[in-house]
């Protein structure tokens, strides 16, 4: 059906075996808990998230290539657990692991793909030679993989996996490691693919900025849980604010200057020690002037003004208290491991795919045979 989500996730939880409690009671890490979610066609969605909260591990299980421990999910029309090919089929995924060293030519691995996922050999040249073109990869494409530099190589990753047009790609943080400019040629490239082809797109990234600027819907994540949905511009409206800092030539001032401005909100002005008046608030563009005419009134002379907008630190930081770079390898939720089994196939399957170490992770893993 046209209009069912290309994505509803329900329930989605995944616990692993926690290796370092080899105690009586074996213990297990909930990864990701009770994934509750849907992607429209066409949206482009962003997950972030500090280090070891989740998202990986959401993808994993979203592109079958671990299974949940529970919940599950509809990917492209199909359930990841009943229907795990029909899913591959119609997906794109490019895992966080780079490329491994292939002897192959980069042009060669392409066409490999498009043989992989039955295109003719016309349409695969043609359609690698549109990559090639778009991803900036022409000076390197006759090159071997084991030659490419690390930020060629993620070029080549995404490249490999849109080679079969998939409507719906996976992109595990597509940018980490790429100089600023080969960053915005990949961003344009992914703008240009939904313009396009409407694919929609969900991937992660560490880069605030990249998720604010391009993706209109960002999910943040953390130990294991979604905590925020919605474009940047509403979760930053909604739950930072712009921070508003008055300068004036004394702290009597200064002083004053408090209660005209708590008039005018009801968002808490601080007075700091330094002599400087601030507050957070989300219509802070409206309130610098209103601020500075009201201030005029009452006879205190601003000596400096300045509004700084949020970014989505700033949100992370209003919903967990903590920003994202102190947020790292946050603890994920401990729990006695019930089912007494743990997730020992799981884990191979992991390690499976990350040996393979395939450009696009899941081609890699189905075509272990190939390599
Ligand atoms: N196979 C596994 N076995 C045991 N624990 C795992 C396994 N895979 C992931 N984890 C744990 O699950 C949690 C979530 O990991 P995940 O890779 O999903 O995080 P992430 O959000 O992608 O982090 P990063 O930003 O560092 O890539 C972490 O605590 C991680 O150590
Ligand atoms: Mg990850």
């Amino acid at each position: 059906m046209a209009n069912e989500p290309i994505i509803e996730a329900q329930g989605l939880t995944k616990r692993f075996p926690d290796q370092q409690k080899k105690t009586a009671k074996k213990k297990s890490v909930e990864a990701v808990s009770d994934l509750t979610f849907q992607v429209a066609r066409g949206e482009l969605v962003a997950f972030l998230g500090p280090n070891g909260a989740g998202k990986s591990t959401s993808l994993r299980m979203l592109t079958t290539l671990i299974p949940p421990t529970s919940g599950t999910a509809r990917v492209v029309g199909h359930d990841i657990l009943s229907r795990p090919a029909d899913v591959r089929a119609r997906i794109g995924y490019v895992g966080q692991l780079t490329s491994g060293s292939f002897s192959q030519r980069a042009r060669d691995e392409l066409l490999s793909q498009g043989a992989f996922y039955g295109m003719s050999k016309a349409a695969s040249k043609a359609r690698a030679d549109e990559l090639i073109e778009s991803l900036d990869l022409s000076g390197f494409a006759n090159r071997a993989v084991q030659q490419l530099s690390g930020g060629q190589k993620r070029r080549l990753d995404v490249a490999l996996g849109l080679m079969h047009a998939p409507p719906l790609i996976f992109l595990d943080e597509p940018s980490t490691g790429l100089d600023p400019q080969s960053r915005a040629n990949l961003w344009q490239h992914i703008l240009d693919l939904r313009q396009k082809y409407g694919t929609t797109v969900f991937l992660t990234t560490h880069y605030l900025e990249e998720a604010d600027r391009y993706a209109e819907r960002v999910m943040v994540m953390d130990k294991g849980r979604v905590i925020a949905d919605d474009t940047a511009t509403a979760l930053k409206a909604n739950l930072a604010g712009d921070v508003l800092t008055f300068g004036f030539a004394s702290k009597a001032d200064a002083a004053a200057a408090v209660a005209v401005i708590q008039r005018l909100t009801d968002r808490e002005v601080r007075l700091t020690e330094d002599g400087t008046v601030s507050l957070t608030a989300p219509d802070g563009d409206a309130l610098l002037p209103t601020a500075v005419r009201a201030l005029d009134a009452a006879g205190i002379q601003v000596a400096r003004a300045t509004g700084v907008p949020p970014t989505l630190d700033d949100v992370f930081l209003a919903l967990t208290g903590r920003t994202l770079r102190e947020a790292g390898e946050g603890e994920p939720t401990e729990e006695e491991d019930s089912t007494g089994q743990g997730d020992g196939p799981d884990e191979k399957n992991r390690d499976a795919a990350d040996a393979a170490s395939g450009s696009a992770e899941l081609a890699a893993e189905k075509t272990g045979a190939r390599r």
